[in-house]
């Protein structure tokens, strides 16, 4: 086990020693390598540098309390990236292809998987990108596939404490009809902008509306909403959204909860009726949102200073499942064979 101070892990890089790769070229994945260096030789003209043919993955590992390892819905990450890459017409690894790259990642960088008890875990971060040289706007003929996994705490420095975030009333991350949907590079680029100045604000994050009308609620920058009211769950129906794999699970545990869930679009105006609001994702799990600033009308809706019922207990039966700690009954984690 490496000497790291695992309870003081953020949401940052953290070297750790290998990583994995595979190249398609003429038709075909080559093999998995299993490389020690951090860097990509990389064709200037590569697709991915120009023409941003660029999709990424985020999933973890987590050492549970009976000591085993598990990753968490790696096939829906697997999937996802298959229907990100086909949207930017690039290549995309198999399913097995995906649980191979991400197996050898881990089991290569045994040493960093955060002990059982220190609220840490495995991030990892697969990488599809274009990289075979073109200067026409056009499909890269080779395509480069990186799994890299890096140690993590909380995603917000709050960790399970209410966030305070701001709606985002002028700027889009993604376009009605475009990119929203699927986890390529250019909708973060479009965020970095709204999430600095929310930043320098003294907000956590930013609250995007749907694009078009800007009159329902969409996501955050890197998780999705969900709002608690009256023995219901509530998030949207977006086609600007990315389909959240936390937000799905935790729509299946709601029902388990005896919640209703409502999947469909939320006026702006409906934040005033939630009991409780919070932020969902790989790297934010829960993140209960304590107020949210509308800059039109200058106000906060607001929802405690502490994490309300509901949200406590979809967080923790989450994270007793990919802690192990609960029976798995949906069948989402798979364990990873580590020496
Ligand atoms: N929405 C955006 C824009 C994200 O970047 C993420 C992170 O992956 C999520 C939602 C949450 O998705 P998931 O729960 O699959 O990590
Ligand atoms: C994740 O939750 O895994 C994400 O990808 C968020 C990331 C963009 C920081």
């Amino acid at each position: 086990m490496k000497d790291i101070k695992w309870q003081e892990l953020g949401f940052s890089y953290v070297k750790t020693d290998y990583n994995t790769r595979c190249v398609w070229k003429d038709g075909a994945w080559g093999k998995v390598e299993v490389s020690d260096s951090e860097y990509l030789p990389i064709h200037m003209a590569a697709t991915c540098l120009h023409y941003g043919q660029e999709v990424f993955e985020g999933l973890k590992a987590f050492r549970g309390v009976d000591g085993k390892v598990r990753f968490f819905r790696l096939e829906e990450n697997a999937k996802r990236m298959q229907r990100s890459g086909e949207y930017l017409r690039m290549q995309v690894p198999s399913i097995e292809l995906f649980e191979e790259m991400c197996t050898k990642a881990v089991q290569a960088n045994a040493e960093y998987i955060p002990p059982y008890g220190t609220g840490a875990s495995l991030y990892l971060r697969p990488l599809l990108i274009g990289t075979g040289a073109q200067v026409g706007v056009k499909e890269a003929t080779e395509y480069t596939f990186v799994v890299f996994v890096t140690p993590v705490g909380p995603y917000f420095k709050e960790g399970f404490k209410p966030i305070t975030v701001t709606l985002e009333r002028l700027y889009d991350r993604a376009a009605p009809h475009g990119t929203g949907h699927t986890k390529v590079g250019g909708n973060y680029a479009a965020s970095i902008g709204s999430g600095s100045r929310a930043h320098a604000a003294g907000f956590a994050n930013v609250l995007y509306l749907d694009p078009s009308e800007k009159k329902y609620i969409d996501e955050f920058g890197a998780a999705n909403f969900f709002g608690i009211k009256d023995g219901k769950y509530v998030t949207p129906d977006s086609s600007s959204v990315l389909p959240s794999i936390t937000n799905m699970s935790l729509r299946t545990l709601a029902e388990d909860l005896g919640l209703t869930v409502e999947n469909r679009p939320i006026p702006v105006e409906e934040l005033a009726t939630f009991e409780e609001t919070g932020a969902c994702g790989t790297a934010a799990v829960i993140s209960p949102v304590g107020r949210i600033f509308d800059p039109l009308t200058q106000e906060y809706f607001e929802y405690g200073t502490e994490a309300g019922p509901w949200s406590v207990k979809l967080y923790t039966l989450l994270q007793d499942i990919q802690y192990g700690r609960a029976e798995d009954k949906h069948g989402w984690t798979t364990l990873i064979d580590i020496e």
